[in-house]
């Protein structure tokens, strides 16, 4: 009979999705569900009238070679965030690191290292955005369920968050519903306010905020000087006006609203702190401590001797590039977002480093106009992974060696795929920057045959 949305089905999981959808099969087709394991036996909800692939919701796990741990979050279940947070922490760094030895499996020349952890499980990330929305009793503020991006649910808490974030997040909805500010109507196109994006160092405890919305507004400004008023962490409000029916985030004109257009983060690695000023749309790792750990696994696989020339694929701020510097003759790093260039320029006076040169622009279209040799590449492209022409002009610049930095399995296997026609991939090593959910980060050195 032919399954129909709605069904309820049973079905064996084997393997793992790099979205860390449980991968099983029913009838021949393949059913990917979210929360579901390798190894489990689950009874599953049919979402939509299947064509090829079944999507599924977990209904209940009838067999599991793993425990269960109570989640410590209310919206578990409900939210998109943390798919994993009834996993012992343990369990979750096992099946990351098994994600990334079954992505890299025939691509490695040399060890799996061991995952690292997490040096922090809770309340890591150092960004978050909230979306509007309109319900029964004004604004809604918060986050989406699984699935479900024109949907939003009121956020009471959020334990991968830092305490100051959903404080940060009941003051702005009771303002928004005092000064009756209408949030933006993904269906009509009328209304203003769109996202709420809360960015913090838990080192400096400075922080950042914007608010995306369809239009300036003067309330806009009383907002957010209430808001820097009442949070002395605050060091400045930033509008971000996005009049286009596209739901992004940081699209579109950018003023200041109140204070300062940018906070200060800073991270220790090699013994030595560096500071980096990150205005709104500048990357920056989302958990901080993580960042930390990922640094020094890039900088103990550069092996540096103060002789070499390196360049710094997708250097956002000019994180990485700085903190290999000290150890390097020459850094050259290549970043798409000017915004992250102009604050990389700043970083770089603010840190004493004059032998790093930042380049604005795509990898794809600097690497062609820059002069080798160099001995050392280190790459750190978006999840995407790498433009195809990114991967043949790296391949052409011939580096000795690469060191790739990924934060999706799937992508790095589809540029080693590449990247392998000249180099050998001696070793990896996966990381947690993410508890509770699917996402690893892995290191790859690269060496040329
Ligand atoms: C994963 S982040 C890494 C940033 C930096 N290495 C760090 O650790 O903070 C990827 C960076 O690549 C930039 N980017 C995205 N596409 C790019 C492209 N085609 N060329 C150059 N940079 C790009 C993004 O703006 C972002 O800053």
């Amino acid at each position: 009979m032919a399954l129909r949305k709605g069904d309820i089905i049973k079905v064996s999981f084997g393997a793992l999705s790099y979205k860390g959808y449980g991968l099983g099969t029913y009838d021949g087709r393949e059913v990917a569900v979210p929360g579901a394991l390798p190894g489990e036996r689950a009874k599953i909800e049919v979402l939509r009238r299947p064509r090829h692939r079944i999507v599924g919701r977990l209904v209940e796990v009838l067999e599991s070679p793993y425990s269960r741990v109570e989640p410590r979050c209310t919206h578990f279940g409900t939210c998109g965030g943390c798919l994993w947070q009834d996993l012992p922490y343990e369990v979750q760094l096992g099946l990351k690191e098994g994600l990334v030895r079954e992505y890299l499996e025939d691509h490695l020349d040399g060890p799996l290292l061991p995952i690292l952890p997490s040096p922090q499980l809770w309340g890591y990330r150092n960004k978050m955005e909230f979306s509007f929305d309109r319900g029964p009793e004004g604004v809604v503020l918060g986050l989406h369920p699984r699935g479900r991006f024109d949907v939003t649910f009121d956020l009471s808490e959020c334990p991968i968050s830092p305490p100051p974030f959903p404080k940060v997040v009941s003051f702005v909805r009771d303002l928004a519903r005092r000064t009756s500010l209408p949030p933006y109507d993904l269906r009509t196109h009328e209304g203003l306010l769109r996202f709420l994006i809360l960015r913090r160092s838990p080192k400096t405890r400075e922080a950042l905020i914007g608010i995306t919305s369809s239009g300036r507004h003067d309330k806009l400004t009383l907002v957010a000087r209430e808001l820097g008023e009442a949070f002395p962490e605050v060091r400045g409000v930033v509008g971000i006006f996005n009049p286009s029916p596209g739901q992004f985030a940081y699209g579109g004109k950018r003023e200041v609203l109140w204070g300062e257009e940018r906070f200060r983060e800073e991270v220790e690695v090699g013994g030595k702190r560096f500071t980096f000023y990150l205005s709104l749309v500048s990357f920056f790792q989302t958990n901080s401590g993580g960042a930390e750990r990922l640094y020094e696994v890039v900088r103990e696989f550069a092996g540096l001797s103060g002789r070499e020339r390196v360049l710094d694929l997708f250097c956002g701020v000019g994180t990485i590039a700085s903190v290999l510097a000290p150890e390097s003759k020459e850094i050259v790093g290549v970043e798409v977002v000017e915004e992250a260039v102009e604050d990389g320029l700043r970083n770089l006076r603010e840190n004493y480093l004059g032998n790093v040169r930042l380049i604005s622009g795509t990898a794809e279209d600097a690497l062609r106009s820059l002069d080798g040799p160099f001995h050392l590449a280190v790459v750190d492209p978006p999840r995407a992974g790498m433009h195809p022409k990114a991967r043949r002009e790296l391949l052409e610049l011939s580096p000795d060696r690469i060191i790739y930095v990924s934060c999706n399995p799937k992508s790095l296997k589809e540029d080693l795929e590449v990247l392998l026609k000249g180099y050998r991939a001696v070793r990896a090593r996966p990381l947690d920057l993410f508890p509770h959910t699917p996402h690893v980060e892995t290191v790859v050195e690269l060496v040329h045959r």
